[in-house]
C-alpha cells in the first residue's frame, strides 16, 4: 500500500447496509459506494431501496448500488435476506447492521408491545442476521484483510438517557454488549466486529427533533462540538473501520457524537469550603 486512498479504499468489496434507503444507512451506503465498494442496500420498503440506489449509482462514484427487500424483523425474513445476499454473490466482505426501529411514551403508559417490536429488529434481527451471513462473511474473510461487520448503536446505548424511549436505548446498550462478544467470537475467523455510536444525525427516526433547520440547530446546542452529526462524520468512521485502516480494530465502539459521550459534570468539588 503506497497512499492514503489505498489506505482507506473498499474498492471492489461486496458490502451489505440494511436500512440503506434512508437516513444513516444511506449516508453510510453513499460512503461505501464512494469508496468504490459494490453495495447492496435492503429494508421492507423494496421500492424506496431501488430508488436510493438507482439514485446512488447514478450519482457518479466509483462504486455502485442495488437495492432490494429485505426484512430482519422476523426469522422468515432474515432467512430470505440471507439467501437473496448468497444468491448475489458467495461472499461478503461488509456486513453493516444498520436497520433500527424507536419508539418513545411516557414511562407509565409505555406499551410492551413496544419492547417487543423493537427488541426484535435492534437486536435479535441484528443477531441472527449476522450469524445467518456468516459463511459469506467467512468466505471473504483473510488474515490480512479481515471480513467486518459494523453494528450501528447509539449514544443512547452508552449514556443513561432514554428520553421516552426505554426499549430503543436499552436495545443499543445490548448492541454495544453484542458488538464485544461477537467481537471476541469471531476473531479466529478474521472477521472484526465494531460498532458505531453515532449522536443525533437527520433521519426519519429524528425528524421530529431534527426536520428543521431550526430544530437541527436547536438540538446541536445539546452537543458539546455545537452541532449534529453530518454524512462526512459517517463516511469517515465507517470507511477507516471498513478499509485496511481499520483491519487491526475489534471490539470498538467507536463514539461518533460530537463528544456528548465524554460529557460530565464540569465540578466535583466547587462547593468544598
Ligand atoms: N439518526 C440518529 O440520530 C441516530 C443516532 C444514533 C443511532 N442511529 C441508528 O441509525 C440507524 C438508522 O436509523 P436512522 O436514524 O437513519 O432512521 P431511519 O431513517 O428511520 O432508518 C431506519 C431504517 O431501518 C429500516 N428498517 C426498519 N425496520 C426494518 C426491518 N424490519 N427490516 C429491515 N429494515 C428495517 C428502515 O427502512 P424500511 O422502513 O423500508 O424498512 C429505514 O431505512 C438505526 O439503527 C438507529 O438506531 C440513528
Amino acid at each position: 500500500m503506497s497512499t492514503v486512498g489505498e489506505l482507506f479504499s473498499v474498492a471492489g468489496k461486496r458490502a451489505l447496509v440494511t436500512g440503506g434507503a434512508t437516513g444513516v444507512g444511506r449516508m453510510i451506503a453513499e460512503a461505501l459506494a464512494m469508496g468504490g465498494a459494490e453495495v447492496m442496500i435492503a429494508s421492507r420498503k423494496a421500492e424506496a431501496c431501488e430508488a436510493a440506489a438507482s439514485e446512488m449509482s447514478e450519482a457518479g462514484h466509483a462504486g455502485r448500488v442495488v437495492g432490494f427487500a429485505g426484512d430482519v424483523s422476523t426469522e422468515a425474513g432474515i432467512d430470505a435476506l440471507v439467501a437473496e445476499v448468497a444468491a448475489r454473490g458467495a461472499s461478503l466482505d461488509i456486513l453493516v447492521n444498520n436497520a433500527g426501529v424507536s419508539w418513545g411514551a411516557p414511562l407509565d403508559t409505555f406499551p410492551h408491545a413496544q419492547w417487543e417490536r423493537v427488541m426484535a429488529v435492534n437486536v435479535a434481527g441484528m443477531f441472527s442476521l449476522t450469524r445467518g451471513l456468516l459463511p459469506a462473511l467467512q468466505a471473504a474473510a483473510g488474515a490480512d484483510a479481515p471480513a467486518r461487520v459494523i453494528n450501528i448503536g447509539s449514544v443512547m446505548g452508552t449514556l443513561p438517557v432514554a428520553e421516552g424511549a426505554y426499549s430503543y436505548a436499552v436495545s443499543k446498550a445490548a448492541v454495544h454488549h453484542m458488538t464485544r462478544i461477537l467481537a471476541q467470537e469471531l476473531a479466529p475467523m478474521h472477521i472484526t466486529v465494531n460498532a458505531l455510536a453515532p449522536g443525533p444525525f437527520r433521519s426519519k427516526m429524528t425528524a421530529f427533533a431534527t426536520g428543521t433547520e431550526e430544530g437541527a440547530a436547536r438540538v446541536g446546542q445539546n452537543v458539546p462540538l455545537g452541532r449534529i452529526g453530518q454524512a462526512e462524520d459517517l463516511a469517515g468512521a465507517i470507511l477507516y473501520l471498513s478499509s485496511a485502516a481499520g483491519a487491526y480494530v475489534s471490539g470498538a465502539i467507536l463514539p461518533l457524537d460530537g463528544g456528548m459521550s465524554a460529557q460530565a459534570p464540569s465540578h466535583l468539588f466547587a462547593n468544598t469550603p
